[in-house]
């Protein structure tokens, strides 16, 4: 059966494919836009990615505003939808606490209000750093008891993306739990390109990683040979979104979207390094060492680097055996994952 869905964050590179998943199924959405009048445009880039325009319509909303800034008029609008995915968030690594939190916290908590009042189910995108509970408590985080976290401690420690990440998603669940909202949260690795064509959206941070490897600005691998940068590919994780967000049974759940085929970090720089035509860096440089000197006024922009990055390549090892047996539900097929990275080179190299 056809649903109505409610999405925020739809322009964005997780957004615009899970819009193209959700409407290739003849589901239709509702996207709340800073910017609806840009829908247009936006419509057409979902068709180039295989969904379909004529089931996608857009409401002015803003998650840094009291009420969201949605009127009357709009609010009535999209209470029919049955799940709302909320995964606008705003991303840098110079985020203030104050900024941070305002989209990131106080909109999400905002979206789940939004949800709650109308009845809808709401699927919330967290990160998969919220699955290593040995950083979470490294940060401060207290787990038995969250509300009990000092949060400005953790932004102290996280920077303010993460930071606001990490508290949405608490806030978020202890608010769903106090008014019985359905909630189920997906939590991305770092995201790669679509697995075939490479699509990716410049501000991404992989993306970014591409493109201090092309421009040779990367001298030393951070960490050692049991580093990784765990990764899912947008496509994939389009398709797990939607899946899980209709699934009754995942109420209430938590899913780590992350592909444990993953390379260590050096061997994913490799691959990349070798479809841009460049040489890979031979040397490791050690993350207390990095994060030290990333400290240095200056150094960030000279080492093409931020300490804040640097939360996201690990040693852990996560244990994916429940998405891989959703997947297996879902029949969801993993996409090979160093041909979904070599795309996405492929993908920015050819767009300069
Ligand atoms: N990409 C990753 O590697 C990764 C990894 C783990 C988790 N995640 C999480 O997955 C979700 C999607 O990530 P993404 O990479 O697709 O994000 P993205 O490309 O950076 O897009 C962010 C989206 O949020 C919207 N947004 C930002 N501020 C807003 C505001 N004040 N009001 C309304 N909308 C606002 C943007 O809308 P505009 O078009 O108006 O700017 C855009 O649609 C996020 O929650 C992110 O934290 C991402």
């Amino acid at each position: 059966m056809h649903k109505h869905c409610l999405i925020t964050g739809g322009s964005g590179f997780v957004g615009q494919h899970l819009l193209a998943a959700l409407t290739r199924q003849g589901h239709s959405a509702t996207l709340l836009m800073r910017e609806p009048q840009r829908l247009p445009a936006l419509a057409q880039a979902i068709e180039r990615l295989g969904g379909r325009a004529d089931l996608l319509s857009a409401v002015g909303a803003d998650l840094s505003s009291p009420g969201l800034a949605l009127s009357a008029a709009d609010r009535e609008k999209v209470s029919e939808a049955g799940v709302v995915f909320h995964l606008a968030a705003l991303f840098g690594w110079n985020l203030t606490t104050a900024q941070a939190r305002q989209v990131n916290v106080t909109g999400a908590l905002q979206v789940a209000e939004l949800a709650v009042q109308q009845g809808s189910r709401m699927l919330l995108a967290g990160g998969f750093m919220l699955a290593n509970h040995a950083h979470l408590q490294s940060l401060g985080v207290d787990l038995q008891q969250p509300e009990r976290t000092d949060w400005d401690a953790v932004y102290r420690r996280a920077g303010g993306y993460e930071g606001s990440k990490l508290e949405a998603y608490f806030r978020v669940r202890a608010y769903m739990a106090q008014h019985q909202g359905a909630l189920t949260v997906v939590h991305p690795a770092t995201v790669c390109g679509h697995s075939r064509s490479g699509h990716i959206l410049p501000g991404q941070p992989l993306a970014s990683l591409i493109g201090t490897l092309a421009a040779g600005q990367l001298g030393a691998i951070p960490g050692s040979a049991k580093h990784w940068l765990p990764l899912v590919s947008v496509d994939f994780l389009a398709e797990l979104i939607m899946a899980v967000g209709f699934d009754e049974q995942q109420v209430g759940q938590d899913v780590l979207a992350l592909d444990a085929a993953t390379p260590n970090l050096r061997a994913l720089v490799q691959e990349l390094a070798a479809v841009l035509k460049v040489s890979a860096p031979r040397w490791h440089i050690a993350i207390p060492l990095l994060r030290a000197l990333l400290k240095i006024p200056g150094m960030p922009r000279l080492l093409h680097s931020d300490a804040q990055a640097l939360d996201f390549i690990q040693t852990k090892v996560f244990d994916t055996s429940a998405t891989q047996a959703l997947a297996r539900r879902y029949q969801l097929t993993w996409p090979d994952i160093n041909e979904a990275l070599r795309a996405s080179a492929r993908y920015l190299m050819e767009r300069g």
